[in-house]
């Protein structure tokens, strides 16, 4: 995907920018640059602004990217669907659920039998600071697991496991009610819920994704996507502003 073509010298208008860049209408994003929420290079910006090559341009302090036609999809993924862009078994995909053009791949991973929120964009930049452990960002699941944890299994769960690649972070563990767990991390290790409960003696019989940093959505239903809005859009992009 190619960079916003700007005359180097001119640039364009920041509203302009932002519309290419999913912030909504012309008009709203006029709206984000007179309420004072948008700067280039650190310095907030008026109506009149326009970006040039190389500039950092931000909203609400979170540096944005300007790829034209950038477009993020959020899809409930059911079970018995890789997420993978091309399968080489035939199976199918999650990019077979959402539209073909533009293309775009999945953020992260969940395994084949874990259902829930999943991420996809055409948007390398943003795909990676979602992606990467320096910024942190949380995922919450629901897992159902076979028996019923105690204080010291919810203790270790909490503080950190050891597993085969190593210690995890401490994570957020509720037990709401007896088999389900609600589980919060910020790493992004192969089955890391799974193999976090199965190392406390609570296999995983069933694994949802809730949350992905701000977004969740309890409305859309298993198999179903849909566009982020403006604000989501904005949100997420706060959420992964920050390195940890
Ligand atoms: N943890 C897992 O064990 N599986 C997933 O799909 C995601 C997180």
């Amino acid at each position: 995907m190619e960079h916003l073509e700007r005359s180097p010298d001119a640039g364009e208008r920041v509203q302009k920018v932002l519309a290419k860049a999913g912030f909504g209408s012309r008009r709203l994003c006029e709206d984000l640059i007179r309420d004072g929420r948008v700067a280039i290079n650190g310095d907030t910006v008026g109506l009149g602004a326009r970006l040039r090559t190389g500039d950092a341009l931000a909203v609400d302090g979170a540096v944005i990217s300007t790829l034209p036609d950038a477009v993020t999809y959020l899809l409930n993924k059911p079970t018995a669907v890789v997420t993978t862009a091309s399968d080489p078994h035939g199976r199918p995909t999650v990019v077979d659920i959402v539209p073909g053009e533009p293309r775009v791949f999945p953020v992260g991973r969940l395994d084949m039998d874990t259902e829930g929120l999943l991420l996809l964009t055409n948007d390398g930049d943003m795909a990676n600071r979602l992606t990467h452990p320096s910024f942190g960002v949380e995922k919450e699941y629901l897992a159902h697991i076979t028996g019923s944890p105690g204080r010291a299994s919810l203790r270790r769960l909490r503080e950190g496991v050891e597993l085969e690649d190593g210690m995890t972070a401490p994570a957020k563990v509720s037990n709401p009610s007896p088999g389900l767990l609600r589980i919060t991390i910020h790493e992004g290790r192969n089955r890391q819920v799974r193999r976090m409960c199965e190392a406390v003696g609570h296999p995983v019989k069933r694994l949802v994704r809730v949350r992905i940093g701000p977004l969740a959505d309890r409305t859309l239903k298993p198999g179903h996507w849909r566009r982020l809005s403006v604000n989501e859009v904005l949100e997420l992009q706060r959420a992964t502003a920050q390195a940890r």
